[in-house]
């Protein structure tokens, strides 16, 4: 009964819809949304690799050695959220932009640079902050329309989505360098800029056609080995979290807004017409392994599986950030930080998972529940992936299913399908 009634719906959907198969150009038929993937060491994919950077490379041993048994950049000692991303959508690993040989940007690339955050300030010079990586985006969007049609072009940006994980950095360096900013501004005004510049990034996004944005919140980074170890002298450092907490708050609440500014969008396509978000909970998600590593498969979580000094909390996994000793666990699976930062594989892995089943609080809709039990197509599945409840609820009210022909249907919870 589920299949049936979902499928009577999609096909109502696909009948109503006639901008569906006028606007999905040849080219592009059966492409699953692309990723365009923004921000810190959370996300780069080896972007770094490329720029005059000692401290934020990670590009030689042992990063990379779990997966793909050689380093590419990326801070874990395997897969980013972006890269499992990409396999559930069963599209290649997206490469970074800077890569040499990277031309083919069809199913998107990433942008995202370690060290970086929203404000230029951040580890200037050495990293590429936000507006640089909207710079590229640009440039993208740009080649993209020379190699494709207009059409296809918006047809592809408006379907692709737009993953963020920024602010992190913004935070924690003024206090690793004791920069006098933290006495200029309140720990509100000071997130408020840091809100300020995503904001005039996401509106860029949008302006130049992005839809879909996910975004992943900032993690307690007061709490990782290297606060611990370079601030609080073995306690979490408490003085970030203000920072934070108040950002994870803000985020949300801006997002909400961007919502009922960035519409009016002129396509007719359903899911092309508005501004749509998810926020991802790493806080709470990385919070709960810190409080209860042994409940998700953890054993260790105060020291970094790789670095040096206290808690292996002193950045030096590797050798190559000025500091050249530093020490390898044996068995990182037992590690909730791979190096004193950032967390490994297997932690990604199980967000990945607690975000794409939809079981994470504010996620509704479990894309995997949606594969298996209807034929729906990849795009619309993502949608609900990255809706939040209120818009569910909108978008697929009890009504407008009847005014499209539906008359089976219930209300749903979160991690449950909405149709019965
Ligand atoms: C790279 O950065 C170092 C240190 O800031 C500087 O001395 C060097 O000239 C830079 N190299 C290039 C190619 O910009
Ligand atoms: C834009 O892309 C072209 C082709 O890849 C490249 O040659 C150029 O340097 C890029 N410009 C910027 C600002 O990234
Ligand atoms: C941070 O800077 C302030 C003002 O310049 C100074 O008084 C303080 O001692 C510095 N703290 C550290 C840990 O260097
Ligand atoms: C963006 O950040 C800069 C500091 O880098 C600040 O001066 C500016 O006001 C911020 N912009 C917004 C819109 O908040
Ligand atoms: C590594 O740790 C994981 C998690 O505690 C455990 O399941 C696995 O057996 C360990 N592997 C070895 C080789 O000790």
């Amino acid at each position: 009964m589920r299949k049936l009634s979902f499928r009577i719906c999609l096909f109502v959907f696909c009948t109503t819809s006639v901008v569906l198969t006028d606007a999905s150009p040849g080219l592009l038929k059966n492409h699953v949304p692309s990723l365009f993937i923004f921000g810190d060491s959370i996300f780069d994919a080896g972007n770094n690799n490329y720029i005059n950077t000692t401290f934020y490379k990670a590009n030689y041993p042992p990063y990379g050695e779990t997966f793909f048994k050689h380093p590419t950049g990326r801070f874990s000692d395997g897969r980013l959220f972006p890269d499992f991303i990409a396999e559930c959508e069963k599209l290649p690993l997206i490469p970074p932009y800077l890569q040499p040989q990277n031309h083919e940007f069809t199913n998107g690339v990433n942008f995202a640079s370690a060290g970086s955050g929203a404000l230029v300030e951040t580890n200037q010079g050495i990293v590429i902050d936000l507006k640089t990586q909207l710079a590229y985006f640009k440039n993208v969007s740009r080649l993209l329309r020379q190699k494709l049609d207009g059409a296809q072009t918006n047809y592809l940006l408006s379907r692709a989505v737009y993953l963020f994980s920024v602010g992190g950095n913004d935070y924690a360096v003024p206090f690793l360098t004791n920069s006098s900013v933290l006495r200029s501004y309140s720990h509100q005004q000071f997130v408020g800029l840091v809100i300020g510049n995503l904001t005039s990034v996401i509106k860029e996004i949008y302006k130049i056609g992005g839809r879909k944005f996910g975004f992943l919140n900032i993690l307690p980074i007061s709490c990782t080995p290297a606060a611990k170890a370079i601030l609080g002298g073995g306690k979490c450092f408490e003085q970030i979290t203000p920072y934070v907490k108040f950002h994870n708050k803000q985020l949300p609440k801006l997002l909400h807004k961007l919502r009922s500014e960035l519409k009016g969008f002129k396509y007719s396509f359903f899911f092309m017409k508005g501004f749509k978000y998810s926020v991802l909970p790493f806080y709470s998600f990385l919070d709960h392994r810190i409080k209860h590593p042994n409940k998700y498969g953890f054993k260790e979580v105060k020291s970094a599986c790789c670095g040096s000094g206290p808690y292996r909390g002193i950045l030096s996994c590797g050798g190559k950030r000025g500091v050249t000793e530093y020490f390898l666990c044996e068995n990182v699976s037992e590690y909730v930080f791979f190096d004193s930062a950032h967390p490994p594989e297997k932690a990604n892995l199980q967000f990945v998972k607690q975000s794409w089943n939809g079981n994470s609080g504010r996620l509704t809709g479990s894309l995997a529940t949606m594969r298996k039990s209807s034929r729906i197509d990849d795009d619309r599945a993502l949608l609900l992936f990255l809706q939040i409840d209120d818009e569910m609820i909108e978008l697929f009210s009890s009504k407008s299913l009847m005014s499209y022909g539906c008359r089976k249907f219930r209300s749903f919870s979160t991690g449950q399908a909405l149709y019965s």
